[in-house]
């Protein structure tokens, strides 16, 4: 496999005031391409400030970020628009506009990009079957459940036929049902679709579940990278540790049998 996503010394601070605090200081970071990527961290490592800056919603200090052949921190606005058609993104809090029907939700980046009416309806059906949600067509975000919201918010995502897929923390809003149910379609898209997937999330369960690599981000560092399985057996950085060590207490809480290894 060959590397897809490369992100190389980046760089990011904010200022306020007269003060100015680095966020990210010197992330370096190649995925390939159809994987799903997991950047797991506490809150405020800078994981969300790292996604940010993949697809320049927030402009890096300094460092490059490539996705295939084009290097992103290169382009100008117009180039950097066209490519973005093809960067979907998904949110904790789904992001939905509430007055308009899940048709319409999903529709919207088609509509932006000037697809003709016939072709929307078709693409969008389309969406609505691999989400599972052909029956909310005419629904309102209003009506429907976190989870389903989540599916409204993929299916968008995927409208344009994106070759990356920005998640973050997709399924932290959710309850541990949904929860299974999102990573699971996450899984068949990238599986189904090819779409190289970068999810960040603080729960270490959900990377577990479908990211065959991980990076953990600790201020604005990682820390450590590498395939899941081994940073699960054994975790060297301090985050590693604390997230593994929760993680275990929680089964154990949760489980009448012991649970028994990870
Ligand atoms: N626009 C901004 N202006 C100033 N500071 C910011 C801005 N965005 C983020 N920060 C700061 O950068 C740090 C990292 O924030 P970020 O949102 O990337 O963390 P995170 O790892 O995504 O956390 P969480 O898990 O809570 O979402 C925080 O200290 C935050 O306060
Ligand atoms: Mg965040």
């Amino acid at each position: 496999m060959s590397t897809y996503i490369r992100i190389e010394d980046l760089h990011k601070s904010f200022k306020n005031k007269n003060e100015k605090t680095e966020v990210l200081k010197g992330i370096d970071l190649s995925i390939n391409k159809g994987e799903i990527y997991g950047i797991v961290g506490f809150s405020g490592a800078g994981k969300s400030t790292l996604v940010r800056c993949i697809n320049r919603l927030e402009e890096p200090d300094s460092g490059k970020v490539w996705i295939g052949d084009t290097e992103i921190t290169a382009l100008n606005k117009k180039q950097l628009t066209e490519r973005r058609k093809k960067i979907g993104m998904i949110f904790q809090q789904f992001n939905l506009f509430d007055s308009m029907t899940v048709f319409k939700n999903i529709a919207y980046p088609l509509k932006l990009v000037g697809t003709p009416k016939k072709e929307i309806e078709k693409k969008v059906d389309k969406l609505l079957e691999l989400v599972g949600l052909s029956d909310k067509k005419n629904a309102y975000p209003g009506s429907l459940s976190g989870g389903q919201k989540q599916r409204v918010g993929i299916a968008r995502s995927l409208a344009n036929d994106p070759d990356v897929l920005l998640s973050d923390e997709a399924t932290s809003a959710l309850d541990p049902v949904s929860t299974l149910s999102i990573l699971d379609l996450l899984a068949q898209i990238n599986d189904e679709l090819g779409v190289t997937i970068i999810m960040i999330t603080h729960e270490l369960e959900a990377a577990k579940r479908i990211c065959g690599k991980i990076a953990v981000l600790e201020n604005g560092v990682i820390t450590e990278k590498g395939n899941t399985r081994d940073i699960f057996l054994d975790p060297k950085s301090s985050t590693g540790k604390i997230f593994l060590e929760v993680y275990r207490e929680f089964r154990q809480e949760h489980t009448y049998s012991g649970g028994g290894g990870i």
